[in-house]
C-alpha cells in the first residue's frame, strides 16, 4: 500500500571543512550535523535533501567527512550544489555511496520533486541557464503529478535585505514565469541561513535553516546567531506543511 505522508529532512548550507574540529563563524559543521543525524530515529524520515552549500570551500576532504556520517543514515539522500561547492568534488565524493543521489528529480505520491541547479562558477549569485529554463518548463508540462516542488539553493525572489538579494536567483523573473499558473506549490532553498516564508502567487517559497551558522534575519549587516537547524517537509497527495527543527550551539567553555 502506498503511504500517505511523505516525511522529507532538508538540511542546507553545511559548510564542511577539512577537519571534524574546523569552526565555521563559531559553529563546528561536523558536530551539527552529526548531532541532527544521531537525533533521527531510523524510519523517520523517508528522504533527506542537501540544498547546497555542502562544502565551504569544495575540497575532496570535506565531501569524505559529510559521507562518513550520511553513510550512517541509509536513507536516500538528494544533493545539489551551492555556490560553495566544487561540483566535481561532490560527484567524485558522493556518488561512491548507493544511497546519496546527485539527480534532477524524483517522485512519490502525488509529488514530482524537481532539483535544480543555480549555481554559477565562481559567483556568489544564482542564475539559470536557458536550457535549464527550458526543461523546468519542459519537465512542469510533461509531469503527471498532481502536484510539482522545486528544490535549489538560491532564493529566487526579493527578500528586501540588499546585502541577500544581491546574491539571489538573478533571472527570478524568468523562472516566476515558468512555474505561476501551473502545478508548482513549493519552491524550496537554502543560501539564506535561516527560515523564510513567503507566498507568491499562490506558491510557497520557504528557505531551510541552515546546519552551519545562522543569520539574523533583518538588519543591514550580517549577524551571527547561536543556533542551527533543518526543516522537515510532510507531503501528503494534496498538500504539504513543514517544521523547522532548531537546536542551539553549547556554550563553550575555556
Ligand atoms: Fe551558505
Amino acid at each position: 500500500m502506498e503511504k500517505t505522508q511523505i516525511k522529507i529532512a532538508q538540511l542546507s548550507d553545511l559548510h564542511f571543512l577539512e577537519e571534524k574540529t574546523s569552526l565555521m563563524q563559531g559553529s563546528n559543521p561536523y558536530n551539527n550535523l552529526n548531532s541532527i543525524v544521531k537525533n533521527i530515529s531510523p524510519n523517520e524520515y523517508d528522504y533527506m535533501f542537501l540544498s547546497g552549500d555542502i562544502s565551504e570551500n569544495g575540497c575532496t576532504r570535506s565531501y569524505e567527512l559529510l559521507q562518513s556520517i550520511l553513510d550512517g543514515i541509509q536513507i536516500p539522500i538528494y544533493c545539489i550544489p551551492g555556490n560553495h561547492d566544487n561540483k566535481d568534488n561532490m560527484l567524485s565524493v558522493l556518488s561512491n555511496s548507493s544511497h546519496i543521489k546527485i539527480c534532477d528529480r524524483l517522485s512519490f505520491s502525488g509529488w514530482d520533486i524537481l532539483f535544480l541547479d543555480t549555481t554559477v562558477a565562481n559567483e556568489t549569485f544564482g542564475l539559470l541557464s536557458k536550457e535549464s529554463l527550458e526543461k523546468l518548463r519542459f519537465n512542469i508540462e510533461k509531469s503527471d503529478a498532481a502536484n510539482i516542488c522545486i528544490v535549489m539553493h538560491h532564493h529566487p525572489y526579493e527578500t528586501g535585505v540588499a546585502r541577500f538579494d544581491r546574491v539571489n536567483l538573478r533571472n527570478l523573473a524568468d523562472f516566476q514565469n515558468i512555474i505561476q499558473n501551473t502545478k508548482v506549490r513549493l519552491v524550496t532553498f537554502g543560501h539564506v541561513h535561516n527560515y523564510y516564508s513567503m507566498t507568491l502567487n499562490s506558491i510557497l517559497y520557504e528557505s531551510a535553516p541552515a546546519v552551519s551558522f545562522q543569520l539574523k534575519q533583518k538588519g543591514a549587516d550580517l549577524v551571527v546567531e547561536n543556533k542551527y537547524g533543518f526543516k522537515e517537509l510532510l507531503f501528503s497527495a494534496t498538500a504539504v506543511h513543514s517544521n523547522c527543527i532548531w537546536n542551539h550551539n553549547e556554550v563553550l567553555h575555556h
